[in-house]
């Protein structure tokens, strides 16, 4: 008898990839995204989206690699400029093409899981001031609402605003995304009004689709104290904690603001306490933190890269045990958990292999713990432009050569697929290693 035994997944497991519009679409050119990449210095590598992975027109090819690699799901986003080009006045050629989209997903036997905002704005909201204006969660509504008029009978799985924390700190604390502001007031201030959309849009989805699953997809980045002896560390480390993973989260979660300036309830809640039917987890990476008085501006906590550990392209530690202790925190809410992101970069193969394998045993290991984990998205399909990476940082389970537009699967598709296909890590991959 070998040393390992075969790690099962509960059945009808979701075993997908995930997309966002902006990233993998190709010539969004009516949003915040793609005014903000055509000034110099904005994107690391000099590039911009241009035609990215060409979805608008391949989709369904990618779609169909997905399916032959035995992905049964897959999120994706619908890009609110598209279908709203000007304010109140709609696109039903572009709902036609996400009908048509998530028809081929369907038939190719692919649960599809649609995200309504992740990071783009239509421009003209973005001279409105965009989530930093109050009203932009009555216009995310109207929006909402015509995208599930549109979409509902094919869409039961609804993520209503990406990584509301992540959106909120690269535009407003790290400031370099758009509107590539530094101003912690007007972060928060973003975060409340997504809390608050959050709320309303839930209730939308909800009237006109009572059967709906509605969630968010929360970026979890635990920070860990660097010394846990220290009382220090471990404060700057929760002091973190609570502004960045645990605020905006709950708030979503509750309709009880719980942000910093913004205590009190979402003035939208009314009595109901509870505005999510699924934890959407998008786990990457920890940050390890020690106490630093100088460091007033971050909470007292400095972040730093332990000696030793395995990096990324970004330079940040590959943690596999996080998202295992992000699974088990979760739990807590009693409700299915999508794993919604996970993934890696990786020029080579060899660590997006290592990754995927060292992070779903640990997937693993939370739901022989009882977590009820129903689904899995790596991220991502093929590779997509990365925001202010640009094309420098490829995540992708197949290889993507922008000019061209060439694909060829990488190894780590084929890994991914004999998991999905078995619903199983099998003992000969565990045996093997990566
Ligand atoms: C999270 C974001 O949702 C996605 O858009 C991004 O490409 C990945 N992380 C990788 O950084």
């Amino acid at each position: 008898m070998g040393q390992y035994k075969d790690l099962r997944f509960p059945a009808d497991f979701l075993w997908g990839t995930a997309t966002a519009a902006h990233q993998v679409e190709g010539h969004n050119t009516n949003n915040n995204w793609w005014a903000w990449e055509q000034t110099p210095g904005h994107i690391e590598d000099g590039t911009t989206s241009g035609r990215a992975c060409d979805w608008w027109n391949r989709a369904e090819e990618d779609l169909d690699r997905a399916a032959a690699l035995g992905q049964n799901a897959h999120r994706m986003s619908v890009e609110w400029s598209r279908i709203e080009p000007r304010p109140g006045e709609w696109d039903e050629t572009a709902l036609t093409r996400y009908r048509q989209i998530i028809g081929h997903m369907r038939r190719r036997g692919m649960e599809p899981m649609i995200t309504l905002h992740h990071f783009t704005n239509p421009l003209w909201l973005e001279e409105r001031g965009a989530w930093e204006n109050e009203e932009t969660i009555v216009l995310f509504n109207r929006f909402v609402e015509k995208v599930v008029e549109a979409l509902g009978d094919m869409v039961s799985l609804w993520c209503t605003i990406n990584e509301p924390n992540v959106y909120a700190y690269m535009g407003w604390a790290d400031g370099v995304w758009p509107p590539g502001k530094r101003d912690i007031r007007t972060a928060f201030k973003v975060m409340r009004h997504m809390a608050r959309a959050h709320v309303v849009a839930y209730r939308t989805i909800h009237r006109l689709q009572p059967d709906a699953q509605v969630g968010i997809a929360h970026h979890e980045r635990p920070f860990d104290p660097l010394r846990p002896g220290s009382a220090l560390d471990r404060l700057a480390a929760s002091l973190q904690n609570r502004v960045f993973n645990e605020c905006i989260f709950a708030s979503m979660y509750s309709g009880r603001l719980s942000l910093p300036l913004g205590w009190g309830r979402v003035p939208e809640a009314g009595d109901e306490s509870e505005f999510m039917d699924f934890v959407g987890l998008n786990y990457y990476t920890h940050e390890v933190v020690t106490f630093d008085l100088s460091r007033a501006g971050e909470l007292f906590g400095r972040r730093l890269v332990r000696d030793g550990v395995e990096l990324n392209l970004f330079g940040e530690e590959v943690y596999p045990e996080g998202i295992y202790h992000c699974l088990k925190k979760f739990a807590r809410y009693h409700k299915p958990i999508y794993i919604t992101e996970n993934g890696t970069s990786d020029h080579g193969d060899d660590r997006r292999r290592r990754y995927i394998l060292q992070h779903l045993v640990q997937v693993q290991r939370a739901i022989a713990e009882g977590v009820p984990v129903r689904g899995y998205f790596y991220w991502t399909l093929v590779d997509n432009f990365e925001w202010a990476k640009g094309w420098s940082t490829p995540f992708g389970l197949i290889y993507l050569d922008p000019a061209s537009g060439e694909r060829r699967p990488r190894p780590s598709a084929e890994l991914y697929a004999e998991i999905a296909r078995a619903n199983a890590i099998s003992r000969d991959i565990l045996e093997a290693g990566c």
